[in-house]
């Protein structure tokens, strides 16, 4: 029996190397596509990424990395278990058939519907038990596969998520908990609730919706967010017409529900690349131009700055290079990008500059934006010039004079050479 969450923490160490590997594999190859002097190459090193999650998604996802220790991974658990008096599988039937009576009996007496709602939170805090512990025996791998195997064979997992709405919000969490941490488990080294959400990928079609109800979002959102971990799961979303819905999503007046569904957004177009890479070629049209239009020009300052923040993140990443490419060949982009330079916002300043060197990078800039560049040179090079951060960072600055460098030495054809940026200043 494996450690689940041991492995999980294996795979993510992994794949951070492979982002590692990506980006300097990126360099090259952005090299060859779009070939300019290594001196430049610096300019393509992506901002250190502070990314910010929505405090529901981060609590969550500590809950569900705090599950295991290391130790319990290496230890026999079966001593630590203590055994409980009804199996997971009657664990999880009885659970089903409250939450059976509970979807369908809304007209039952008051009293009796507290009574069974209150059977049913002991039930879902008895399985939260079993799958994290109880806080002095660890839980017991078994145990653990043999609930996820029942409850997915049951589809208790539907009825537990669509009777979410009605429980209290202890109960609530709780249940989000568990249905969280199914979405990690293995059984038989198969991560058996991806293969169960590939048959009942329309469990997206409630969960989603959720962000339009606010008393359920954050927990819809939170269990959204799980499911999108599966790669078949997010494929589904990302070609489904939620994708439009979020720019709607992440600009909701609720600040809270605003910045999950900011999360949920930023994790379907970073997490699966390949998938992402697939969905942004042959999407491109509509999405960035509502990315355009609705985000990065949003008049709520939030917005904008996530929004510019997830375009850096995704135009920098090495499989998404040929949307890069033909993003920043475009001179209506750019001319947002310069746009968002004016925003008052250092933060959003900085990861504008990161969008736009790029645009300044390009070695086969299409002439209306060397053009753009040129009449507007002065402007930019004293913007440029007069442009800092707080801290020290070695990459911005060498990034900073390899885009000066390259504007102020821009011409268009035919005219001569500005060798020395002082002069281009003085320049009309
Ligand atoms: C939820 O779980 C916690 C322990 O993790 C427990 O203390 C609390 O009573 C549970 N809430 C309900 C409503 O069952
Ligand atoms: C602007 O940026 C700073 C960071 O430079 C940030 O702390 C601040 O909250 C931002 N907010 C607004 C409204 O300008
Ligand atoms: C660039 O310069 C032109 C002409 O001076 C001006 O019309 C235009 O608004 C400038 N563009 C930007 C994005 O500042």
């Amino acid at each position: 029996m494996e450690c689940q969450e041991s492995e999980y923490n294996n795979q993510r160490k992994q794949s951070q190397g492979q982002r590692k590997r990506f980006h300097l594999y990126f360099y090259l190859s952005f090299t060859i596509i779009i070939p300019f002097s290594s001196p430049l190459i610096p300019l393509l090193k992506p901002s250190s990424s502070s990314s910010s999650s929505s405090s529901s998604s981060s609590s969550l996802h500590q809950i569900l990395s705090r599950r295991f220790p290391a130790r319990a991974c290496v230890q026999d658990m079966k001593g630590l278990f203590k055994p409980k008096p009804r199996t997971p599988m009657e664990l999880v039937l009885q659970t089903r058939d409250l939450l059976i009576f509970l979807d369908q009996n809304t007209e039952t007496r008051e009293r009796k519907r507290e009574e069974k709602m209150s059977e049913l939170s002991k039930q879902i805090l008895e399985m939260r038990i079993v799958l994290f512990g109880n806080g002095q025996a660890e839980p017991n791998p078994d145990a653990c596969a043999h609930l996820a195997r029942e409850f997915f064979k049951h589809d208790t997992f539907r009825l537990l998520v669509v009777c979410l709405p009605k429980l209290d919000l202890g109960a609530r969490q709780n249940a989000t908990h568990v249905l969280a941490i199914l979405q990690r488990q293995r059984v038989g080294g198969r991560l058996i609730a991806s293969e169960y959400l590939e048959n009942n990928l329309d469990l997206m079609d409630v969960l989603l919706p959720g962000y339009e109800d606010g008393d359920i979002a954050l927990t819809y959102g939170a269990i959204s967010r799980e499911c999108i971990r599966h790669q078949i799961v997010a494929r589904y979303v990302l070609g489904s017409e939620y994708m439009k819905k979020f720019f709607t999503y992440i600009q909701i007046p609720n600040f809270d529900i605003a910045s999950d569904a900011q999360s949920t957004f930023k994790e379907l177009l970073t997490r699966h690349r390949s998938t992402v890479a697939e969905f942004l070629s042959a999407n491109y049209d509509w999405f960035f131009q509502g990315y355009n239009s609705q985000l990065l020009q949003s008049p709520s300052y939030i917005t904008r700055r996530h929004a510019v923040k997830l375009l850096g993140d995704m135009l920098l990443d090495r499989s998404n290079s040929a949307v890069m490419v033909r993003y920043v060949s475009s001179l209506e982009n750019m001319r947002i990008l310069m746009n968002l330079f004016r925003d008052s916002n250092k933060t959003i300043q900085l990861d504008t500059f990161h969008v736009f060197k790029l645009f300044v990078a390009n070695q086969k800039k299409p002439p209306e934006i060397i053009s753009v560049l040129v009449t507007n040179r002065s402007k930019l090079l004293r913007f440029l010039g007069d442009f800092s951060i707080d801290r020290e960072d070695e990459q911005f600055e060498a990034d900073k004079a390899q885009v000066i460098k390259e504007i102020a030495t821009l011409e268009i054809i035919g005219e001569r050479s500005c060798t020395d940026a002082d002069d281009c200043e003085v320049e009309s």
